[in-house]
């Protein structure tokens, strides 16, 4: 008889052969594996365990498991990974189907003083709302054409990606991750897998490590990766502009809205929010392009234009920073009204597939950013996991172009869209 944990979709278990690896010996039926042993794959007790078919068994088995002279198993997929984030993720993330922040997820709903986990701030209005507002575009699906093979690839900063699809700013392994890994290997999992398919990471700033370390990582990658640093002191970021720029990185990034935290300033490290003279001061000191993240209306975005900023980086972090919030693409349209071809728009906020980012793309966006779903990635499968997500995410746009009619990105635009 076989088994499947129903809670991972990922481990099998076959009652004859048994799972010596997880203290289960050969002939052991479900219902007497003890009430303390945990699922290898997810960590969860054997009440998730439901009988399955030999075809579901091998296949998941040929997936997930080592072979019987110990080599890696064959396929190491996304489902393969997202199994894996989910028990290195035990408590905070459900690694469910559709990453959305809805009410049900493991990640949502108040913390009481907790850490925020993955999820949202307060009751996780924000992160929902991001995914709502893309949900309120469909798209226009036109075939009668002539064939062509899209053109995906694009351009940030001087420098030419594969597709308009990059990485989040990310960190804090320790206080989100359940501290799955070193903070320097998360990083290195979001430089590497961005690089390896041929787009760029960005790293973030976490108060739990040294401020630099960001930007140490990007050095490591031969300065590939963006680092995004937290609005401290103006001094401080000024020193940190000079090391970004010592280090040949691809531009420099502030998020903006990390001004609310607590965390940073109980670290002695008090973090600020910036007015426009200390915007222009920041992208004067440095011959990188810099960019300002975390903007959320069309008036800071103006600001941030006036400033000489190369990128104005709409986002609400996710929402964990403000809940109560607009989704992020609620206000793409205005913005992009205003400044399409003045200053790279750059957007994030629960874009997941290629679908998501066809939808900015035609909403003004010049690049999408994909968050959580590379931070499941890196964690469980550094850099090679995190390439195999952008190749998803680049298939579904390359379909999605083909399908709504769009040979290059510039056909995209909200022509093709239908607002509900
Ligand atoms: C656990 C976690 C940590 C984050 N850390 C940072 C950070 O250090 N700096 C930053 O600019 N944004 C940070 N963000 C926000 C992301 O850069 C991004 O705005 C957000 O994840 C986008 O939403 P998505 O995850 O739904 O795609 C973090 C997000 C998460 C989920």
């Amino acid at each position: 008889m076989y088994f499947i944990c129903t809670y991972c979709n990922a481990y099998v278990y076959d009652k004859k052969e048994g799972d010596p690896e997880s203290g289960l010996a050969p002939g052991t039926a479900v219902s007497d594996i003890p009430e303390e042993w945990r699922c290898p794959i997810c960590d969860q007790p054997r009440e998730y365990m439901q009988e399955t078919t030999e075809e579901i068994f091998l296949e998941k088995k040929s997936r997930t498991r080592k072979r019987k002279d110990g080599s890696e198993p064959e396929k190491k997929d996304l489902t393969y990974f997202r199994a894996i984030s989910r028990s290195m993720l035990t408590g905070l993330c459900g690694v469910h189907p559709v990453c959305d922040g809805a009410r049900d997820r493991v990640c949502a709903g108040q913390k009481y003083g907790k850490p925020l986990g993955v999820g949202g701030a307060g009751q996780g209005n924000t992160f929902h709302a991001n995914f709502l507002a893309l949900q309120k575009y469909k798209l226009k699906q036109k075939v009668v054409k002539e064939h062509y093979e899209p053109e995906m690839k694009s351009e940030i900063f001087g420098m030419e990606i594969v597709a308009p699809v990059l990485g989040c700013s990310i960190s804090g392994v320790k206080a989100s991750m359940n501290d799955a890994i070193p903070e320097a290997e998360f990083y290195r999992g979001l430089l590497q897998g961005a690089q390896k398919f041929g787009t760029i990471g960005l790293v973030g700033n976490t108060a739990a490590v040294p401020d630099h370390l960001g930007i140490d990582m990007v050095k490591e990658n031969g300065g590939w990766g963006i680092a995004v640093f937290k609005p401290q002191s103006q001094d401080r970021l000024l020193e940190l502009f000079k090391l970004a720029e010592e280090y040949d990185a691809i531009a420099i990034g502030v998020d903006l809205d990390g001004c609310g935290s607590a965390i940073w300033a109980a670290k002695g490290k008090p973090v600020y929010s910036k007015n426009p003279g200390e915007l222009k001061e920041l992208v004067d000191s440095t011959s990188k392009p810099v960019f300002f993240k975390g903007i959320m209306t069309l008036e800071d975005a103006l600001a941030v234009a006036d400033s000489g900023a190369a990128g104005v980086y709409l986002s609400n972090h996710g929402g964990r920073v403000l809940d109560s919030g607009q989704g992020v693409v609620e206000i793409l349209p205005d913005v992009a009204a205003e400044l399409k071809g003045k200053i790279t728009i750059m957007v994030d906020g629960a874009i997941r597939t290629g679908y998501d980012v066809l939808k900015v793309i035609a909403l003004g966006a010049d690049t999408a950013h994909i968050g959580r779903p590379l931070l499941r990635m890196s964690l469980a499968g550094g850099g090679d996991a995190v390439r195999l997500y952008y190749n998803y995410v680049k298939g579904d746009l390359r379909r999605a172009m083909i399908m709504t009619g769009c040979k290059t990105l510039k056909e995209a635009t909200p022509n093709i869209l239908v607002p509900i």
